[in-house]
């Protein structure tokens, strides 16, 4: 049960968000730029990947369903603004006074949205996709994590 746990698409999901809620946290005690740097580019592809996963994979299940539809558009708007935010970030110095409070308000909107997958969307998903189904998404997700690993990298060295 536990090994099977592990891969069922709530769980991976979770995990990602305790991986963002992590880099954050040293972040916020990252002591010089470089440090504040590696934070970063973790966060521009751990987040990044999580988002595109989501969108490919669980927001379209979640359409699948009438009990989760309604939560779509407002967990996409979200995704959206956090990408823009992260885009913007990249060019920034690192460190410097806008850096910083554009990491006060990413910070800000991941909670929110972590927040409220998982409690909200969760307990919605849970009440209408079944166990075999939430594993069958694990997979897809991973895989199109994998997928689109390249891609993010790429992007977050152009800036
Ligand atoms: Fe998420
Ligand atoms: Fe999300």
């Amino acid at each position: 049960m536990a090994k099977k746990k592990a891969t069922d698409i709530l769980s991976l999901i979770e995990a990602d968000h305790r991986t963002a809620e992590k880099i954050f946290a040293e972040a916020e005690g990252a002591k010089g730029a470089k440090k504040m740097q590696e934070c970063f580019d973790q966060l521009y592809k751990e987040l990044n990947l999580h988002a595109y996963a989501e969108e490919l994979v669980f927001y379209p299940a979640m359409q699948d369903h009438e009990e989760t539809q309604e939560y779509i558009e407002e967990a996409e708007e979200e995704h959206n603004s956090v990408k823009i935010l992260l885009e913007e970030m990249k060019s920034l110095e690192i460190g410097g006074s806008e850096f910083k409070t554009r990491m006060m308000h990413l910070k800000e909107s991941i909670m929110h949205h972590v927040e409220e997958e998982e409690s909200e969307i969760f307990e919605a998903v849970r009440g209408c996709m079944g166990e075999e189904e939430l594993m069958e998404l694990g997979q897809e997700f991973q895989a199109a994590k994998g997928r689109m690993e390249a891609e993010v990298e790429e992007s977050l060295a152009k800036r």
